[in-house]
């Protein structure tokens, strides 16, 4: 059975002051049944890892180098997020890929690296407005997966993250059938690459917009085993009803 994950992603969100957030979070879902994780920007990782130190919140990276160390100028490394209390970190999100010129391949490394380090790679992947319209969503996803994916991956190191890049920030959420569609798929290829095992034992999140009043539709949608969230993990009070939702599909 797949445990559901709640992931929020602050991306370059949050002050010290913000990790007040994570205290009303955690009062407000004392004994959750699904597992959360929060990746606040690499400056509050440390503060936001010794606050939730006894609370039931993980806490995450954004990206990290696929080097252990070294003359990167502004880089961290897997092993310093770990070193910082992070027990995972979202790597190859769309926003580093357009922003950073991240390719799959660069993806890979990090992800071995982290899996090096003993953390959770949380891989995103999805595909443009203009690929989905020319009906190239799951040839994206399938080279997406294949080069991004390290053979390192296990059930429990591993999340994907499916996040239409189009749905990323704007309010516009697929279809429960589009997102099925590429859930299915996914899992599909997991299986077949890394065996019924491991490939069913992955965590596949939807990411995109995903809100307090949408949560409980994408939730019960087959194989969305929870989410990726971005703006709406910003604060407790948008937050805590997506976790509730996530708590009530399983
Ligand atoms: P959003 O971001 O929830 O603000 O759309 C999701 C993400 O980029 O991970």
């Amino acid at each position: 059975m797949r445990r559901k994950l709640a992931a929020g992603n602050w991306k370059m969100n949050g002050l010290t002051a913000s990790l007040g957030e994570l205290q009303s979070l955690a009062s407000a879902h004392p004994d959750p049944l699904v597992d959360i994780l929060v990746c606040p920007p690499a400056t509050l990782v440390s503060a936001a890892a010794q606050c939730c130190a006894t609370l039931p919140i993980a806490i995450g990276g954004q990206d990290c180098h696929a080097e252990r160390a070294g003359p990167h100028t502004g880089d961290i490394s897997a092993e310093m997020l770990k070193d910082s209390g992070a027990c995972a970190s979202i790597l190859g999100h769309s926003e580093r890929r357009e922003n950073h010129g991240e390719t799959s391949d660069m993806v890979r490394a990090k992800a071995r690296a982290a899996h090096a380090a003993g953390l959770i790679a949380v891989i995103c992947m999805g595909e443009s407005l203009a690929q989905r319209d020319a009906a190239n969503t799951l040839d994206i996803i399938a080279a997406q997966m294949a080069l991004s994916i390290p053979d390192t991956s296990t059930a429990e190191n591993l999340v994907i993250a499916y996040e239409p890049i189009w749905a990323i920030g704007t309010g516009k959420v697929p279809t429960p059938a589009q997102i099925g569609e590429v859930h299915d798929f996914i899992r599909t290829r997991l299986e077949r690459r890394f065996g019924p095992g491991v490939g069913r034992g992955v965590r596949i999140l939807y990411g995109g917009s995903v809100k307090p009043d949408n949560a409980d539709t994408i939730f019960h949608v087959p194989n969305v085993d929870g989410a990726l969230v971005g703006g709406a993990s910003l604060r407790a009070e948008d937050f805590s009803p997506i976790i509730h939702a996530l708590s009530e599909s399983t």
